[in-house]
This record gives C-alpha cells, structure tokens and sequence, in this order.
C-alpha cells in the first residue's frame, strides 16, 4: 500500500513508521512525505531516504481551492491509498478528508476523548494530563473526520502516569508507545484486516 506521510516537526513518528517497513512490520511502502514547515526534521528525512518530499502550505497559495487541488493532485500523482498524520500542526481540506474517507490517520498523544480538541497538542497535552491529576494516559490513533481528534478510535496504548512526571518525562513514556502503535495501527489499514461500524473500528 502506498501511504503519505503529513508531518510537521522532527518526524520521530516518520522514523519510527519507516523502521517499521524496512524490518518487514508494515506491508507498505511511504509514497510521499508532505511539510507546511520547510525546517521540519521530517522533510530532511525523507530527502535522507529519497522519499519524495513536498513542502506545501496553503499560503503558496491564492484561495483555499487551488491548494485543495495542489493537494489532491499531488496524492493522486504518487498514488497514495492512505494519509498518515504524524504531527501534522495544519487543518487537512475537507475535499481531502472526503476522497480519503476513513483512510486519514492520526497520531494523539493522550487517550481519547480525553484529552484531545482545541489547544490540545504536544507538551499541552502532558500538562493537562498532569493538571488534572488522570493516573494514566496514553496514545491513540483515530481516523481523522471534519471534527478535530473526533474521529473513530483505531487504538490505543495506556501509559502510567508516575509520581515525579513532569511534562516532558511522561510525554517521553508516550512517544515511546506512540512508535510501538502508529506502525501497527497502519499495517492493519494496509492489510485490510479493519471494518469500520460507524463509530466502531473492528480488527480482523
Ligand atoms: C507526537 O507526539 C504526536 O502524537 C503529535 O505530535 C508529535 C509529533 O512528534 N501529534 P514527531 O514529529 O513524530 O517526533
């Protein structure tokens, strides 16, 4: 299967999803690395890999639609059968969203529904989590809808929180399971072993 990789910063997801193909645990090849930030790690890496690599940002462009187009354009040109998000900071196009119904990823650094919405990103998340005094969190990958981090749960790892956590420690316990469960979570897209029930996202 060929996936896109969207990704914003240093792309430890990106590695971790690329070691995943290269040791034979994900059935499919990255296509295409997409960037809004032109410094992002992620970007280098696949430049590293020969990866195709696009820089792209809706301010290249003059209206919404052009970029819409720039964007499906580019995914039907590398043939891409799944996106996914690994700390993508940019709102994807609804006209996106519905091409690729049900096969647009997310990567969240928390156990949905809590913890996710507006605001919610990176180390914020952590500090929410340790601010309300939740004993254990985790990482969840959803499918991505028009909702923010409101999309069908695909799954989920929990992670303690322990006594000491600062923010960046248990964001570092959660990157580490974020690894382990991106990758399976996308070869089971790749291999099709997944029906999707409304809400319900069943694995065979
Ligand atoms: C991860 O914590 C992911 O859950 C969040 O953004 C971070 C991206 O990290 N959405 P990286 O760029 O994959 O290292």
């Amino acid at each position: 299967m060929n996936i896109a990789v969207f990704a914003s910063g240093r792309g430890s997801n990106f590695q971790a999803i690329l070691n995943a193909i290269d040791d034979g645990r994900l059935p499919a090849r990255v296509a295409l690395l997409v960037s809004n930030n032109s410094k992002a790690g992620a970007l280098e890496l696949a430049r590293s890999r020969k990866i195709p690599a696009m820089h792209l940002n809706q301010k290249q462009y003059s209206s919404e639609d052009m970029y819409e187009e720039r964007l499906l354009e580019l995914l039907e040109r590398h043939g891409v059968e799944l996106i996914a998000l690994a700390g993508y900071m940019k709102r994807i196009p609804v006209k996106v969203i519905d091409r690729y119904k049900n096969r647009i990823l997310n990567i969240h650094p928390a156990l949905l529904p809590a913890f996710g919405g507006a605001g919610m990103y990176g180390i914020h998340v952590h500090e929410a989590v340790l601010a309300s005094g939740a004993r254990t969190t985790g990482a969840t990958v959803h499918i991505v809808d028009e909702e923010y981090d409101e999309g069908p749960i695909v799954m989920q790892k929990a992670v303690d929180v322990l006594s000491g956590d600062t923010p960046e420690t248990l964001a570092a316990r959660v990157l580490l399971v974020e690894h382990e469960i991106y990758p399976k979570a996308i070869a089971v897209f790749a291999s099709k072993r997944v029906r999707i029930e409304g809400r319900n996202v069943w694995i065979q």
